[in-house]
Parts: structure tokens; C-alpha cells; sequence
């Protein structure tokens, strides 16, 4: 069985998907999608999807409609997200609210969900449509809830770090999980098999949102292509704004309420006296302790996969650029 890389892989989806030609009358609806999935982005779900498929089989065409299915959902996501989260810039270009306005954002996003439930279920084998619309849909919603919480959370200031984990599992981990499952169903997998690339799934997704969720405080704004800092403006209760507040001495953690309160306030200001509160207290360092932990216990789920264990060093490999982000 032919094994390919996320290079190739990358290469091949990103074709497909340039080639989806969404664009018709009226224009105004499909231009944004267009633009928003020709700005590219690491697409790491159909990679993942591709790659559990490739552990079973190699003629990854077949399933290339399901894999640009995930990415139009994931899309789909940020244009509502950067829209609730009142964000300027993604993939360093405008993001669709800017560029167009708020109801484009909207019924564009719409569009992209119904587009992505059609590809879905387009070509999808008989035997394994039921399991694979099951698993999209049961992902997708939950998406939606984790989203719903992450909105509480901001404003709410009891948040605990199990609460966190739970919110960040909804919004982001399931549809990293999903992407490998249905790559397993459509490939033939054991449902035993379909479940630990799931939880695999399940462990790289929360290492990869406590990362950008870092990344949001701590990344240089042109190569992570979104604006820094939103997170902190927006007092969203990430494992860090959390662990501030658990770890804090008396003075920073009063300073860093004050922050939290103010209904008024400077971005850069804030960003800047909230970021340092978070070095005053080692942030930086615990955060990335968790992430390391969760990334390792996802790889000793990979390992229990019942397939040669060769096949799963492009696995590997990817989640470990992807932890690195060096894609
Ligand atoms: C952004 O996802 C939303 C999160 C879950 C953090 P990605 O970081 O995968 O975004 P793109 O698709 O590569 O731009
Ligand atoms: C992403 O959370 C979750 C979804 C898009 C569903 P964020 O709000 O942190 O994602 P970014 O940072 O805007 O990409
Ligand atoms: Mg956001
Ligand atoms: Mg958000
Ligand atoms: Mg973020």
C-alpha cells in the first residue's frame, strides 16, 4: 500500500478544493467563501482525514469530497467566530465581516455549512454514509455548544481550568476527532480502530487550542496571521487567564481583575500589563508543560492503532510539525 506525506497530501487537497469552483449568482453570497478558502490555512482536518484513511487505503481521491467537506465546515466556523470574537484579521488578510459586513458573515457562513453537508454526503460509499454523517453531525453540533461556552465564559469569572479543557474539547478538539474517524470509517477501519484515532484526535485538539490560545498572546502577529492580544481584550477564560488567577499573588491578581472590569480601556495597554502579569507568574512555561503532556498522551493513543506501525510515522510526523507549527 503507497504511503503519502502531508506535503503531497497538502498539494493535492488544496487543488481540489481550489477547483470546488463555489463562486455563482448571487455573487455577493459566494465570492467571501472563495476568498475565504483561497487564503489558505494549514488545512490540517482534510489532511488528517486523508491520512487515517491512508493507514487502511491508498486511493485517496475517493474520499477527496469528504475531506474538502471538513475544511468548507471549518471555514464556515471562522467566519462566524471572527464575528463573535469581533476579529479584524485571519490568515493575514481581512476577515470576511471587514472586507464585506456582519450579514454577509452570516448568510455566507450559512451557505458554507449547508456546502459542506452536500459534499459530505455526495460519493460517500452506501455502506458507510449512516456512521460518517452520524460522526459529522454529532462534531458539528458540538462545535456550536463549545462555541456557545467560550461565549459564558467571557463573561464570567469563576471559570475552572476542567471547564476550560471541557469548552475547548466542544469547540475545537471534536473536529480534529471527526476528521480522523471518518478518514478511518471510509477507509474500513475496526470501529476499535475509528475510536482511538478519534481520541487521538480528541488529545492533539486540546494541545492544539491551548497553542493558540498562546500563540494568541505571544506570537508574532504576521506569521500567525491573526491580530495578538484579541483573546486578552476580550477576557476570554483560557488555561492562562485562568492560571493567572489561581497563581497570582495579591498585587498582580488585583491588577489583573482591574483589567478584567474595566468596561472601558486602551487594547495595547491592557494586552501589554495583562501579558506581563502572565510572565510575572510563569504562564508561559506551566502552559506549555500541558501541552507537551497532552501531545504525548495522544501519541501513546496512536500507538494502540492496530495497524503496522510504520504506517503511522506520517501521522506522527504531521502532528508533530503541527505542534511546532512549522506548517
Ligand atoms: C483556527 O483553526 C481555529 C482554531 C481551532 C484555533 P486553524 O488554526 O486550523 O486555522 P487555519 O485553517 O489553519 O487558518
Ligand atoms: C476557535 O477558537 C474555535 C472555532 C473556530 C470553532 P478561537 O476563537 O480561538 O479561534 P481563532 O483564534 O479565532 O482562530
Ligand atoms: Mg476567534
Ligand atoms: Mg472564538
Ligand atoms: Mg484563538
Amino acid at each position: 500500500m503507497k504511503q503519502y506525506q502531508d506535503k503531497h497530501i497538502l498539494e493535492q487537497i488544496q487543488e481540489y478544493i481550489g477547483k470546488l469552483g463555489y463562486t455563482h449568482e448571487p455573487e455577493n453570497l459566494y465570492k467571501p467563501i472563495e476568498y475565504v478558502l483561497g487564503l489558505g490555512g494549514k488545512r490540517i482536518r482534510p489532511v488528517l482525514m486523508l491520512m487515517a484513511y491512508n493507514l487502511y487505503k491508498d486511493d485517496l481521491e475517493t474520499i477527496f469530497k469528504q475531506a474538502a467537506a471538513i475544511e468548507t465546515y471549518h471555514n464556515f466556523t471562522l467566519l462566524h467566530d471572527d464575528l463573535m470574537d469581533n476579529a479584524d484579521m485571519r490568515r493575514n488578510r481581512p476577515t470576511v465581516h471587514k472586507k464585506w459586513d456582519k450579514n454577509t458573515a452570516i448568510l455566507s457562513g450559512d451557505a458554507m455549512l449547508i456546502l459542506s453537508y452536500k459534499l459530505m454526503m455526495e460519493s460517500c460509499p452506501p455502506e458507510h454514509i449512516t456512521e460518517v454523517m452520524t460522526t459529522f453531525s454529532k462534531a458539528a453540533l458540538e462545535v456550536c455548544d463549545g462555541q456557545q461556552w467560550d461565549m459564558e465564559f467571557e463573561k464570567r469569572n469563576d471559570v475552572s481550568v476542567n471547564e476550560y479543557m471541557n469548552m475547548i474539547c466542544l469547540k475545537t478538539s471534536v473536529l480534529l476527532a471527526a476528521s480522523l474517524k471518518i478518514g478511518a470509517i471510509l477507509g474500513g477501519a475496526t470501529k476499535e480502530d475509528a475510536d482511538r484515532l478519534y481520541n487521538f484526535g480528541i488529545k492533539m485538539g486540546l494541545a492544539f487550542q491551548l497553542q493558540d490560545d498562546y500563540l494568541d498572546v505571544y506570537a508574532d502577529s504576521s506569521v500567525f496571521g491573526k491580530n495578538i492580544g484579541g483573546d486578552i481584550c476580550s477576557n476570554k477564560k483560557t488555561f492562562m487567564l485562568i492560571t493567572a488567577l489561581n497563581k497570582a499573588g495579591e498585587k498582580d491578581k488585583a491588577e489583573l481583575q482591574k483589567w478584567i472590569d474595566a468596561e472601558s480601556f486602551d487594547s495595547t495597554e491592557k494586552i501589554k500589563a495583562v501579558t506581563q502579569i502572565y510572565n510575572n507568574v510563569g504562564v508561559p512555561a506551566i502552559c506549555m508543560e500541558k501541552i507537551n503532556s497532552l501531545y504525548s498522551e495522544g501519541l501513546n493513543i496512536l500507538n494502540e492503532v492496530s495497524v503496522d506501525d510504520n504506517l503511522k510515522n506520517n501521522l506522527r510526523d504531521f502532528t508533530a510539525k503541527l505542534m511546532n507549527r512549522v506548517l
